[in-house]
């Protein structure tokens, strides 16, 4: 007999950097030096303070024991004392504040928490692929928020027909964003507690890039809404702002309702976070320097890589935080045409706007992530193909 699988995956796309990953194996399999601006992978290693401390604490005899979802004591108050420190946000360590193991395990957990079929997320469109998947993988649906140039890559929930808002349970975003670069506009998340209460929704701001702000743009935390906070939670992961994509270190923080509702699931699928890990965090986040650096690099490439655009006749506005460019097709192209077009004539890997939802269309994303002279040897190799 054939073996059956659940139909729940053929609703959601093969994600995206498993399409880019094959497409850059198989080109590299021909011998051809593919230069990837498509994974946001941090390619610098962490301080070298934090593996030290990691080092230390995998030698604790109890290190390998079972964790609780609910994390330890210490970490969650390094948590709260973080957001009083850097967000100027009061939480309480004790029902505000969840460890996840990422911020996409988070958002797609909270998706099966918060949604039953029948129901549906608000998500910001270009988005993260999870804001979308999670939802799908519950058996809900999505409408987007669309995100464009001409509202700053701001929602307009006035947009919102009624009809969506009326099964709409929940409303995923993130600042500063992934793939435009905006950062939150003044007031936005007053607005989205205010929107939210009307139409009785769970709100998430995701925060994966809390300290990749450049210039004078500090990215607040949308906790500091008391609006927002009354019926939402923030997803802080430390993936991008710490360097250390493969820990798998991110919190829920808010509301005390939606957090015991998110570690009800989490009991019933997984077991927490290495516990050396969250003895290194705890330490980590009491050391206000430790992500400045990430911060510093990502700016000089941006300046940078901008140039090298503009010098080639694409115009580019800067990214006022984030790890991307967002970058207008400069061909009469769709994305996804431009995309595979430079991968088969420049050997450059650039993620297709359409990865992140329809309003992606008319841009490809380029991630920072990648030493200077090859960001460069990069654009020189897009020229070529233009
Ligand atoms: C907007 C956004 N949210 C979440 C994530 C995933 O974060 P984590 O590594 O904590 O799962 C990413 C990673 O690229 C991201 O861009």
């Amino acid at each position: 007999m054939t073996l059956r699988f659940s139909a729940r995956l053929d609703a959601v796309p093969e994600y995206v950097t498993a399409r880019l990953n094959r497409a850059i194996a198989e080109e590299r399999a021909k011998g051809i030096d593919v230069i990837s601006l498509g994974i946001g992978d941090p390619d610098v290693p962490p301080d070298a303070r934090l593996r030290e401390r990691l080092a230390e604490e995998v030698q604790r005899d109890d290190a390998a024991r079972y964790p609780t979802n609910l994390g330890l004591p210490d970490l969650r108050e390094a948590v709260a004392e973080h957001y009083q420190s850097r967000f100027g946000v009061t939480v309480d360590p004790r029902t505000e504040v969840l460890p996840l193991l990422g911020a996409k395990e988070g958002i797609a957990h909270l998706a099966l928490s918060v949604l039953d079929p029948g129901t549906l997320s608000l998500i910001a469109d270009p988005g993260y692929p999870v804001y979308a998947s999670g939802p799908m993988l519950a058996g809900a649906s999505t409408h987007p928020l669309p995100l464009l140039a001409e509202h700053g890559f701001q929602p307009n929930l006035a947009d919102v027909p009624s009809a969506a808002a009326a099964l709409a349970r929940l409303l995923v975003c993130g600042y500063p964003n992934n793939p435009t670069g905006a950062v939150a506009a003044e007031g936005l998340f007053d607005s989205l507690g205010g929107f939210g209460e009307q139409h009785g929704l769970v709100l998430c701001h995701d925060h994966a890039y809390a300290e990749i702000a450049y210039d004078a743009v500090a990215a607040p935390s949308a906790l500091a809404s008391a609006a927002f906070r009354a019926r939402g939670i923030e997803i802080l992961s430390l993936s991008k702002s710490y360097s250390i994509p493969g820990w798998r270190v991110a919190f829920a923080v808010g509301s005390p309702e939606i957090i015991a509702v998110l570690h009800r699931l989490k009991t019933q699928i997984d077991s927490g976070m290495f516990p050396a890990v969250q003895r290194t965090i705890a330490w980590a986040l009491r050391q206000p320097d430790l992500a400045t650096a990430p911060r510093a690099l990502y700016r000089t490439r941006r300046d940078i890589a901008c140039a090298a655009l503009a010098a080639i006749g694409i115009s580019v506005t800067p990214p006022a935080g984030g790890m991307y460019l967002w970058v207008p097709v400069p061909t009469d192209e769709t994305s996804l045409a431009f995309s595979e077009r430079l991968l088969a004539e420049a050997a450059v890997v650039v993620t297709p706007g359409t990865a992140y939802g329809a309003c992606g269309e008319g841009y490809v994303r380029i991630a920072l992530t990648l030493p200077e002279d090859r960001l460069t040897e990069a654009i020189s190799r897009i020229a070529g193909a233009l």
